[in-house]
């Protein structure tokens, strides 16, 4: 098991990042590393795949890949399926599922070709063992993942098992909570660095369930993001328990009894504001950040030092600004009333985004705004020049990640308008 070819899917934009983590959690660099296209390949052990899981915060699953070849039909799976050694991965005992993806397969159906993978792995146990494991849909022991391009069939056994953006303590949730990993992905992209020579400290005006802050609290105090949680691999062949449990204690013993930096999450919503507290303390972190209600348009800064605010701000209709932005008009305070909830739209969100740069120019001085969103005219409606944009797709959704730096006189003036006591000579 020392020389496992492995891959990480990840969201689409975050596959740097990710080969930077694992990286940094297997040593594992070179030809033992390589940047695919939606994730990472890695030439890495057993061990390595177990300390993944437990460390990885940017992965959506760890895979060992057990066959690849090219096809033409269902029957050339049947056959590449046959040759696996299935029975060094698990036992008759233990129920699979297949999950199929497929990029510009010709086959007509999907279905089909998992029913053969399944054909298959059921032939070769009952074959070698006399009897074959059962199927089951919802909950299997284990996971097979074949994957088909339009002439390459991959097969895979999933050492993850849950998705691995489940960490384990999330029970409340926003009407729009971040997924764990994407939130990972924020705080990668930003450079932010809790252990570095000068850690800086990190604010989210907008934290709703508390996605970004809890994972930025995980990371300056060394929790593993899989410490609460269970694990595919667990159930396989080539698990020992002592091994984990010696991985398990090594990671507890790293943890740091308090975080070297100041986090702070605040939203307009105290009901989100309960969610993030008690998400907070089944993460870990409960006396790790330090959450408040309140309005981002009106909230000072959470401390002296400057840091970075990260956010994935309300948009749309769904998760709308609220908070004085939203309160002037009559109208608005009926939609609330409808949506029984307390937000209130402006807009496309012109309004809330222009306070919102106001207030940060005028009371945020030295800090850096770091902004999730699908809208692409931010910018604009912020009237801040960017220093920095990346690319991250939320689901299905392409978002940019723009960076605001907050110096004087970065506020650009609208059109008719003089420049404010905040300048205006940005781009
Ligand atoms: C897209 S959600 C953020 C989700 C969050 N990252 C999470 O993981 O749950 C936007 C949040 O902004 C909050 N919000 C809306 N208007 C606000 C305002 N004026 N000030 C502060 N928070 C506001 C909403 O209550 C909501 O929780």
């Amino acid at each position: 098991m020392n020389q496992l070819q492995l891959f990480l899917p990840c969201a689409a934009g975050v596959e740097g990042f990710l080969a930077d983590e694992v990286h940094a959690i297997t040593g594992r660099s070179g030809h033992d590393l390589m940047v695919g296209r939606g994730g990472v390949l890695l030439r890495g052990s057993w061990r390595d795949a177990m300390g993944l899981n437990l460390h990885s915060r940017l992965a959506q699953r760890v895979l060992v890949q057990l066959s690849q070849s090219l096809y033409r039909s269902e029957n050339d799976l049947y056959r590449a399926a046959g040759e696996v050694a299935w029975e060094i991965w698990f036992s008759p005992r233990e129920s699979f599922k297949v999950e199929v993806t497929a990029q510009h397969s010709p086959l007509t159906s999907l279905n089909f070709a998992a029913l053969r993978i399944k054909d298959a792995i059921a032939d070769r146990f009952r074959a070698r063992r006399g009897q074959r494991p059962d199927v089951e849909t919802r909950h299997p022991d284990v996971r097979i993942h074949l994957h088909l391009t339009t002439d390459e069939a991959t097969i895979y056994i999933d050492t993850s098992g849950e998705a691995l953006f489940k960490r384990g303590w999330r029970e409340d949730k926003g009407d729009a909570p971040l997924k764990e990993t994407l939130a990972a992905a924020m705080i990668a992209a930003t450079g932010w660095d809790p252990h570095g020579d000068s850690p800086q400290p990190l604010y989210d005006p907008c934290c709703g369930s508390g996605t970004v802050v809890i994972e930025a609290a995980q990371i300056a105090r060394r929790i593993p993001p899989g410490m609460l949680r269970r694990f595919a691999f667990e159930r396989l062949v080539p698990f020992q328990k002592h091994v984990w449990e010696a991985m398990l204690d090594e990671a507890e013993e790293r943890i740091l009894e308090h975080s070297p930096v100041g986090i702070y999450g605040s939203d307009v919503s105290h009901r989100m504001v309960d969610f993030a507290q008690r998400n907070a303390e089944r993460a870990g972190v409960g006396k790790t950040v330090q959450l408040r209600g309140g309005d981002a348009l009106q909230r000072m800064p959470p401390c002296e030092q400057p840091g970075l605010m990260l956010l994935n701000p309300p948009y749309g209709e769904r998760i709308a600004a609220a908070g004085t932005a939203g309160r002037d008009s009559r109208e608005r305070m009926a939609q609330v009333e409808r949506a029984g909830r307390e937000t209130a739209q402006t807009e496309d969100g012109v309004e809330f985004f222009s306070q919102l740069a106001a207030h940060w120019k005028k009371n945020y001085s030295g800090w850096s705004g770091w902004m999730l969103t699908p809208d692409l005219k931010l910018p604009g409606k912020m009237r801040l020049k960017e220093s920095r944009r990346t690319p991250m797709w939320n689901g299905p959704i392409e978002c940019r990640l723009f960076c605001f730096d907050m110096i004087r006189g970065a506020v650009k003036p609208r059109k008719g308008e003089a420049s404010g006591p905040a300048g205006g000579d940005g781009a």
